[in-house]
């Protein structure tokens, strides 16, 4: 077998056979296909798309190239999460330290930024010291003794989806149902979590830009979810706008941080409500959603979801006074206020050219192994459907220099509509797919 035989296959729009993804997956996984080829092979899947035989193949494929967990040795339950990746997630930050304050253990490994949408681990490492490498020992060790791990993928799990990640991330080829679906759930099916709860989102800044799409994604995952024996759902949420205010590395921190002392923005907190409230029923650990989300309340009024953050943070090594005083977290130097050009309302806050402007200041990555600068990204500080008066403050850009400033500053104008007639707001959520 030949890389480039399969690379023209499915050029040519062919399905592949088991033996030809794995054979390939395996290949990219040791080295011996190269880069260039496992690009231009995701570039023909990005175009000619998967069957769903081919995409649960190329998600076994893919687990197999590493190791599998096997959680069951140190909790009786442990509930995991994945959102598809937006503008200004940070839930994960929230939602984990919240469900394992309500006695679910979460075990979940997290990614890095991807084209225009942030990564998990980018935010927790603007906090100094905070080690997102752990080994599966290490992982397994602390989700038995202390019940929360929030990690990245470590190199024995899914390695197959750790390479193509930072490969499709620079090649124009992370927008596709067939890759994104194997590469969620590879990693989900491979950490060992029994009950898997996914965010996909939908709209102008989600890999899924449109709601039909989005559920077909969710279905195709929770489908190769319950084949491998585990139970899952999938939250379709919107990503027309940002979530909540923060966009850029340090700045979605403190705003997680925020929300965990119960005063983080009201969509956020919302979304974050609803996705552990759907986890601790997933786990469980609630009969209902209603109950489930009293529980994820109390842990947010109560302080212990709070405190459950600075258990994670410091068992992974990260200096714990920047949890207490958030403040020391990184700041961009240059803080630049938009103010609103008209009155009226609020029409558009496009997600994606946000995103593209976090990108622009230095929060994202435009080439693999390029670093990122924490302290950057945007401040948004109104939602579709809010009424403004002219000279009103929209935006804050927090950038390192002015010409990068100046850069995103274009990409923000064109981000924002404001129009005279009223206009409704966006829902949080389209529904649930179990
Ligand atoms: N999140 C992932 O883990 N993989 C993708 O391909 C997209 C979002």
């Amino acid at each position: 077998m030949h890389a480039v035989d399969i690379i023209s296959k499915k050029r040519d729009g062919k399905p592949l056979s088991k033996s030809e993804i794995d054979f390939f997956i395996q290949g990219y996984t040791q080295g011996d296909i190269p880069d260039y080829q496992a690009a231009a092979w995701a570039m023909a899947v990005v175009l000619n798309g998967m069957t769903p035989e081919e995409t649960t193949n190329l998600t076994l494929a893919m687990v197999d190239s590493g190791d599998r967990l096997d959680l069951s040795d140190v909790v009786d339950v442990a509930v995991d999460k994945h959102s598809s990746g937006g503008v200004g997630d940070k839930t994960s930050i929230a939602v984990v330290p919240m469900v394992r304050a309500c006695g679910l253990p979460v075990g979940k490994m997290s990614g890095r930024g991807l084209g225009f949408s942030g990564g998990t681990l980018d935010k927790l490492e603007s906090v100094p010291g905070y080690r997102s490498d752990l080994s599966k020992d290490e992982f397994l060790e602390q989700l038995g003794s202390l019940g929360i791990v929030l990690t990245g993928q470590t190199i024995d799990l899914a390695p197959a989806d750790g390479k193509l990640y930072a490969l499709r991330d620079v090649t124009g080829t992370v927008q596709s149902i067939p890759l994104i679906a194997s590469s969620i759930m590879s990693k989900k099916i491979a950490a060992g979590a029994q009950a898997i709860l996914l965010d996909v989102k939908t709209g102008n800044g989600a890999f899924m830009q449109n709601l039909e799409e989005a559920r077909k994604l969710a279905k195709l995952m929770v489908s190769i979810g319950e084949l491998s024996g585990r139970d899952v759902a999938a939250l379709l949420s919107d990503m027309n706008q940002p979530l909540g205010v923060a966009v850029g590395n340090a700045l979605e921190m403190k705003e997680a941080i925020k929300t965990l002392q119960g005063e983080g923005p009201a969509d956020f907190t919302e979304h974050c409500l609803e996705v552990a409230s759907q986890m601790l029923v997933l786990g469980k650990r609630a009969g209902e959603k209603l109950e489930a989300r009293e529980m994820a309340q109390k842990a947010i009024d109560s302080g212990s979801a709070f405190d459950f953050l600075k258990k994670l943070i410091i068992a992974q090594g990260g200096d714990v006074s920047y949890i207490d005083h958030p403040e020391k977290l990184p700041t961009a130097p240059i803080q630049h206020t938009l103010n609103a050009p008209e009155s009226g309302y609020i029409a558009q806050v496009h997600a994606r050219m946000v995103g593209e402007a976090a990108v622009i200041l230095g929060a994202g990555r435009r080439k693999k192994g390029d670093s990122i600068d924490q302290t950057v990204g945007v401040s948004v500080l109104v939602k579709v459907g809010e009424q403004v008066e002219k000279g009103q403050p929209l935006f804050v850009i927090h950038a390192r220099d002015e010409a990068a400033q100046r850069e995103a500053e274009e990409k923000i104008h064109e981000a924002i509509k404001i129009q005279n007639e009223k206009v409704d707001p966006l829902p949080l959520f389209y529904g649930l797919v179990d």
